[in-house]
């Protein structure tokens, strides 16, 4: 007898490990705890066994009950907490969940509408490096050796001929070096240099580079795409004008700046006084920089440009310090 009963113990055991769901654990229940179930069966089966025992037995089956129980009403319990949760997790009342948008990076905004305007001008898209060797960032461009901006200040060197470019205008020769004119593209990118931080100046920064070669390219092309490129951008009523400069690579070189939009012209402290905002940097291509990619510079001619996507992205946005464009924080991006 005893051997049965620990034969149903170890049973139970098992069984109840089985128990799966509300059908099982009452089919547990019918099995043992019934009036037909095993332990009952148990109970009636004390008649058969002899007086002197019959105690010592009972007293077994009854704990055998009691453990029975025990484990039923525990199982019960996990399955109706589960049961709730399940319920609580299809809750077909409660009002949907918003789903946040992202959006993109005024910077990536700016970048994207400055290649549309210039696709839609005819102008391909190219890219370049950002770790450039020497030649390519200076030499090829006519920066003479002893160029100012040759200097360890300005530029991150990797090693004596390696270096991150100090600007996009690298891709100029790399793309001439490959293509024979026509060339007309716009080279986006990301360009890095030694200088303090602060509100207008950051260790990295993009640009946007030009190139237009062709034969019979002249200055006042350069100017109509320009002028055209700003009016697209910043609206078609703004003033500009274009201020004689120096740039290595470009002869004669120039600087464009448009009216201040903040001001119109009447001075503040975004122009500095001054109703200008310088926006880009141009010229007509040196021929000597045709010398570096075989092209003769007899029959060629073209322009280049560059602008600072940061530098155009403030003013036309507003933003009075270029290091936030770099901070990642969610509250300054989710106005854009
Ligand atoms: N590379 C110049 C800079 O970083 C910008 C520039 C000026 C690019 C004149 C040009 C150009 O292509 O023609 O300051």
């Amino acid at each position: 007898m005893l051997e049965k009963i620990k034969e149903i113990e170890a049973k139970i055991e098992q069984d109840i490990l089985n128990i799966k769901n509300s059908e099982d654990l009452e089919n547990f229940r019918l099995k043992y705890l019934s009036r037909k179930g095993i332990i009952s069966e148990l109970y009636d089966s004390i008649k058969s066994i002899s007086i002197e025992e019959r105690p010592s037995i009972g007293k077994k089956i009854n704990e055998l009950k009691a453990y029975c129980q025990q484990v039923y009403a525990e199982k019960k319990k996990i399955l109706e907490e589960f049961s709730e949760k399940k319920s609580e997790q299809i809750d077909l009342s409660l009002p949907g969940r918003r789903k946040w948008l992202g959006s993109l990076h005024p910077l990536t905004q700016t970048l994207k509408e400055i290649k549309l305007i210039f696709q839609r001008m005819g102008f391909d898209v190219a890219d370049g490096p950002e770790i450039e060797e020497d030649y390519y960032n200076f030499e090829a461009l006519n920066f003479p050796p002893e160029h100012p901006a040759r200097d360890m200040q300005d530029t991150f060197f990797i090693s004596d001929k390696v270096l991150l470019r100090t600007h996009t205008s690298p891709v100029q020769i790399r793309v001439m070096e490959r293509t024979t004119p026509p060339v007309r593209v716009i080279i986006p990118g990301r360009v890095y240099r030694n200088e303090a931080i602060s509100a207008r100046s950051y260790c990295l920064f993009h640009q946007v580079e030009g190139l237009y070669v062709d034969t019979g390219v002249t200055f006042s092309e350069l100017k109509g795409t320009l002028v055209s490129f700003a009016k697209q951008f910043f609206g078609s009523s703004l003033k500009y004008r274009f201020r004689p400069s120096f740039f290595p690579f470009t002869e004669p070189s120039a600087e464009m700046d448009i009216t201040c939009f903040l001001c119109d012209g009447k001075g503040c402290r975004v122009c500095k006084q001054t109703g200008w905002l310088e926006i880009l940097g141009c010229g007509m291509v040196d021929p000597n920089v045709y010398k570096y990619v075989g092209y003769d510079s007899e029959k060629y001619t073209g322009y280049a440009f560059g602008m600072g996507i940061e530098r155009i992205s403030m003013l036309r946005y507003g933003i009075d310090d270029i290091r936030i464009l770099f901070d990642n924080d969610i509250r300054f991006l989710k106005q854009f």
